[in-house]
């Protein structure tokens, strides 16, 4: 049974990217696939310290209690998935923080090598260059991690809660789910 990590990242209850991570969600259980979910909003975690203590006392973060849980499935996924909006042509510093911890596994020499990834975002301007930050962001630290991009599913043009509904993106957060059976 494949594994994996859904990360939304969305405040809002009916957010546009959590929608899309939604379809995602039932997509993937759909066919059998173990989704772990975490809310990056709920877990409220600060950054990294860099202190280097990465997975020396048998915990993934020394100072971050909250993020060793989702570290561990992490490390026993097939695939991440995170799913958050735009903001300041950006990351959402909830989502930010949770990306800062990854710092453990490098720091650890755990690379994310055969596992797949995936970005699932969307924007308020209708110029898809608005969420080019983010994607760059995700793509350069994926690549680091040695983590295999499978799909990334960037929607422009939705502001209000629900505006995915007239766009391809729910669609599209749905078919994901396959790229995570292929082996
Ligand atoms: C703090 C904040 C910053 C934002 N910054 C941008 C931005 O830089 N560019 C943009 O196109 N939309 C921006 N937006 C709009 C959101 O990306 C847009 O409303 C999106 O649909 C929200 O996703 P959600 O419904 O999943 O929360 C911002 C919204 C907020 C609240």
């Amino acid at each position: 049974m494949k594994k994996v990590v859904l990360i939304t990242g969305s405040p809002r209850k009916d957010g546009n990217s959590k929608l899309m991570a939604d379809c995602f969600d039932r997509a993937a259980r759909a066919r059998e696939i173990e989704v772990k979910r975490y809310d990056a909003v709920r877990l409220s975690m600060a950054g990294c310290y860099a202190c280097n203590d990465c997975f020396k006392n048998g915990s993934a973060c020394a100072v971050e209690e909250k993020f060793n849980e989702l570290a561990k499935d992490i490390m026993d996924a097939d695939g991440i998935v995170m799913a958050a909006p735009v903001y300041w042509y950006s990351i959402p510093s909830q989502m930010k923080a949770v990306m800062d911890h990854f710092h453990a596994f490098k720091a650890a020499g755990k690379s994310f090598t055969g596992k797949k990834c995936a970005l699932i975002t969307c924007c308020e301007e209708d110029d898809a260059n608005a969420m080019r930050g983010f994607e760059y962001s995700f793509r350069k630290s994926m690549e680091f991690m040695d983590c295999h991009i499978v799909d990334e599913i960037m929607v422009p043009g939705v502001k209000t809660e629900g505006d995915i509904e007239n766009t391809q993106g729910m669609e599209r957060a749905a078919a994901l789910a396959d790229k995570f059976l292929i082996a």
